[in-house]
């Protein structure tokens, strides 16, 4: 696929990590270097794909079927959402991706990569994240941050072996794809965290041609 300007970033890590604490400050962020933007998550973003994601967080299936349905929302959400928007050159945040496949159906499920590298293949073979941050917590701290939130879905009520498991295949990606991944120390403090992320924003920008944006965001990091 060839892309002249925009970019594709996803956020990632166990439930309970505190991604989504930093997405309406990364949108803000970008949109005030005057840079075009769509925010998106997976399960969902698609009429489709939220629908499917009421399932998928709320009635029990076959793990066969639950990494199907991923990958039909995310089909869905790439061919009328992402794969649009990149070509327009905007910049496309997605709270979770196929990352998230790898780790939760592939490692926390014990599902393995082939099967969702196969489909993978199928779905968005030509289309990977340009930059993913990968939220990274001591279990236990994200345990405690669940516990003090709203009713857990069904991904967030599983085992501590099941993270574990989760938290292990993500850091397998990693190894696998150094250059693509950010990964966060998640248990730093929120000003500390912006900071990591506003330099590794800048980089990007930079990447892209948004040089004279990324100057403005410097002076005002
Ligand atoms: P969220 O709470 O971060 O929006 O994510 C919803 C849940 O869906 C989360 O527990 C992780 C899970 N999930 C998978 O198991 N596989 C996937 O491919 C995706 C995108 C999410």
């Amino acid at each position: 696929m060839t892309r002249s300007k925009g970019c594709f970033i996803t956020l990632e890590g166990v439930d309970g990590a505190g991604k989504s604490t930093h997405i309406p400050w990364l949108i803000q962020t970008l949109k005030d270097q005057g840079l075009p933007v769509v925010s998106t998550r997976e399960p969902g973003g698609t009429a489709v794909g939220e629908q499917l994601r009421q399932l998928l967080l709320h009635q029990p299936m076959h793990l066969k079927t639950e990494t199907l349905l991923m990958f039909a929302a995310r089909c869905e959400h790439v061919e009328t959402v992402i794969r649009p928007a990149l070509e327009a050159g905007n910049w496309v945040v997605c709270d979770r991706f196929t990352d998230a496949t790898y780790a939760y159906q592939g490692g926390g499920r014990e599902l393995g990569g082939a099967a969702v590298q196969a489909l993978q293949d199928w779905v968005h073979p030509d289309l990977q994240p340009d930059r993913t941050w990968l939220f990274d917590v001591p279990l236990q701290v994200a345990r405690e941050r669940l516990a003090s939130s709203r009713e857990p879905d069904r991904f967030e009520r599983e085992s501590r072996d099941f993270f574990l498991r989760t938290q292990a295949a993500y850091h397998e990606r990693v190894r696998n794809q150094p250059d693509r991944f950010l990964v966060i120390d998640a248990s730093q403090t929120i000003v500390a965290i912006r900071k990591q992320l506003e330099a590794d924003l800048l980089e990007l920008i930079n990447r892209a041609g948004g040089a004279q944006a990324a100057g403005n965001l410097s002076e005002h990091g």
